[in-house]
């Protein structure tokens, strides 16, 4: 099986491995966890911010954060194809209580305008919900994989600043768009009051997320952690996994994004499924089966069958996801049978 369903399928290395038979661990419980201090701050230096958390997932990043800024009754401003609105909206609104304000963004970049729509577009009076935080994406998960630039970062931190919202940045995949774009982590986080990073994506650790940001907002989020059944204790077994991804996964990501396009290269000369090179700035391709006539789920069914994994993403969007675990020739034979099975569809051999 070819498997291009997410980044998030890899198997650790066997370094990977070593280092977390390896880590020194205690019990973090009392704070003496060594492994998970040392990858905290390790963190919050590259990202240039005060202070770190180890979570165990995204999610959890996501809905801590949430949770540090707002009160029940809040809104959160974001955009629809966000994760934080597209797979946390159940969390958001039962463990966050908050209200998810939507905008609809051309390919998820959001804007100042957007922000000023989303917060003044109905009458608010003093004793009404008010707006108290701003989430963003990068890379933008929904528009795959696309990266928010940073100058439109820049404008909408400077404008989110004047209104008093607070810029929280899902930044599961942020170190794609650090490595696409050659802007360090330092610089483009720079941008943002809170930021999260994924270690299970890209990166091939098999757990752990990182949020960062100011050491009030961190000490914070470590309450919730506890409520929420985050603290671990050995925890320096998840951070040693973290710890070589990051040390050793990071720059090997352009692989993942070269081979993400020599797939929307192969697929694209087809002519099948509307794929957009210039999208294409990571390590995902969208493609659509509207004009095979077909619904994403039985066309992944279908490549299933060939020996190709891949996600529907929506009722005629497919996600094909590169990451360390697929080769450049499994990208050219996923290729291969993806267009296979497009052929037998569309000349009746398959129904
Ligand atoms: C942009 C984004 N944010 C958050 C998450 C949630 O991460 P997790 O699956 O670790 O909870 C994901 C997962 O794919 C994601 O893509």
């Amino acid at each position: 099986m070819i498997d291009l369903r997410s980044d998030t399928v890899t198997s650790p290395s066997p370094e990977m491995r070593e280092a977390i038979y390896t880590a020194k661990v205690g019990d973090h419980g009392y704070g003496d966890d060594k492994t998970t201090i040392e990858l905290e701050a390790y963190c919050a230096d590259l990202f240039g911010k005060e202070s770190a958390l180890l979570m165990t997932s995204g999610t959890m990043s996501d809905q801590i954060a949430i949770r540090c800024y707002t009160q029940p009754g809040d809104e959160i401003v974001l955009d629809r194809s966000y994760h934080i609105n597209y797979f946390q909206a159940g969390p958001s609104t039962d463990l966050g209580k908050v209200l998810l304000n939507l905008c609809d963004a051309e390919g998820g970049i959001l804007t100042p305008e957007d922000i000023e729509e989303a917060i003044t577009g109905k009458y608010r009076g003093e004793l009404f919900n008010r707006a108290t935080l701003l989430c963003l994406e990068n890379t933008i998960n929904g528009y795959g994989g696309r990266i928010f630039p940073l100058e439109n970062l820049k404008k909408i931190f400077t404008y989110a600043g004047m209104k008093g919202l607070p810029v929280h940045m899902d930044g599961e995949r942020f170190l794609n768009a650090c490595i696409a774009t050659k802007i360090s982590p330092r610089e483009y986080a720079k941008y943002t009051d809170s930021i999260s990073t994924s270690f299970s994506k890209g990166l091939g650790a098999p757990f752990g997320s990182i949020l960062m940001g100011s050491r009030s907002l961190i000490q914070k989020a470590a309450k919730y952690r506890k409520w929420y059944g985050g603290a671990l204790h050995q925890s320096g077994f998840m951070a040693a996994a973290a710890m070589y991804a990051i040390q050793n996964n990071v720059q090997r990501l352009e692989v993942d994004h070269r081979n993400a396009r020599l797939l929307a290269v192969l697929l694209g000369a087809e002519d099948y499924f509307d794929i957009d090179l210039q999208v294409v700035e990571t390590n995902m391709v969208m493609l659509s089966t509207k004009k095979l006539n077909l619904e994403s789920s039985h066309f992944v069914d279908l490549c299933r069958n060939e020996g190709v994994l891949l996600y529907p993403w929506s009722q005629y969007t497919v996600r094909a996801v590169s990451h360390l675990d697929v080769s450049e020739k499994d990208i050219a034979v996923a290729a291969e049978k993806i267009i296979q099975v497009s052929k037998n569809i569309l000349n009746g051999t398959i129904p």
